[in-house]
């Protein structure tokens, strides 16, 4: 089976490549199921329901937020209509949506995703790591998911790289997400688990973290802010991860990052290019 995440999508840049790449994608390579984080995806701050419906179109399964998801506030309302749309898992009790959901992939396997926040560098909440356990206590893979993707947004690549470990063996996958720059230590964990402290985001890399350049330069200079925080509009790179799993246990057999497009070096996963159509 055959999974892919893609990274925190950062205003029109990020979703312009997506509905352009994503249904090309998903044919020419068989994906199963895709995750994006869409939790930037609306001028930078959370995700309208409409654009949570253009990922669906374009080919999302499901789609992940974080500290960014409450930004637009019609999210309160329509994550209760929305099973797609995910927030951090620990939240308090009684916040709207869901922070995990069991899913149908194109295969007719059953996937659950969760989505946790860290809380290092990050708004307190509750320990995502306890979220995690009773979470597949309740579902665990083998049993009633085949396989199960944990989108952690977080700060800290020691926390990201905790979890990781925390979750070896139970999990098809641990991607990190919210820092915006994809990190070089996509491997598989001695226990089965695909990981990656950071799939980097899908937008303008011409930027500082998708957004103009020259707001945050002059803020870091001058601690005065002169303007709003605009999304950069040049040419983006579609960010992810790719993993093919053991439709028997639910474990990883091959990891590697997608890299499609902008200012990055461009890679395909060399596992899809063995089997395209
Ligand atoms: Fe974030």
């Amino acid at each position: 089976m055959r999974l892919l995440f893609i990274g925190d999508i950062v205003g029109r840049a990020g979703r312009t490549i997506v509905q352009d790449k994503l249904p090309n994608l998903i044919e020419r390579y068989q994906l199963d199921f895709v995750v994006i984080n869409g939790e930037n995806s609306a001028g930078g701050f959370g995700i309208t329901e409409s654009i949570l419906q253009d990922l669906i179109d374009a080919g999302a399964d499901a789609v992940t937020t974080g500290n960014h998801a409450w930004d637009q506030r019609d999210a309160l309302v329509f994550c209760e209509r929305q099973p797609a749309f995910l927030r951090p898992i620990n939240y308090p009790s009684g916040v709207p949506g869901k922070g995990a959901n069991l899913y149908h992939a194109r295969n007719g396997a059953s996937v659950l995703v969760v989505n946790a926040m860290g809380r290092v560098y990050m708004d307190p909440l509750d320990c995502p790591f306890n979220a995690l356990d009773k979470e597949l206590d309740a579902c665990p893979m083998g049993d009633f998911a085949d396989a199960i993707i944990v989108d952690f947004h977080a700060e800290a690549t020691s926390e990201k790289q905790a979890m990781g470990y925390f979750l070896d063996g139970r999990v098809s996958m641990v991607v990190g997400t919210h820092t915006h720059a994809p990190t070089a230590d996509h491997r598989i964990l001695p226990h089965g688990t695909a990981y990656m402290s950071d799939a980097g985001m899908t937008g303008d890399y011409d930027s500082v973290l998708g957004m103009d350049k020259d707001e945050p330069v002059q803020r870091f200079l001058r601690k005065i802010s002169s303007s709003r925080y605009t999304p950069a509009l040049g040419e983006p790179t579609l960010c992810g991860l790719a993993v093919d799993i053991d439709d028997a246990t639910g474990l990883a057999i091959a990891t590697e990052p997608l890299r499609l497009g902008g200012h990055l070096s461009r890679h395909i996963p060399s596992f899809w290019e063995k089997s395209a159509n």
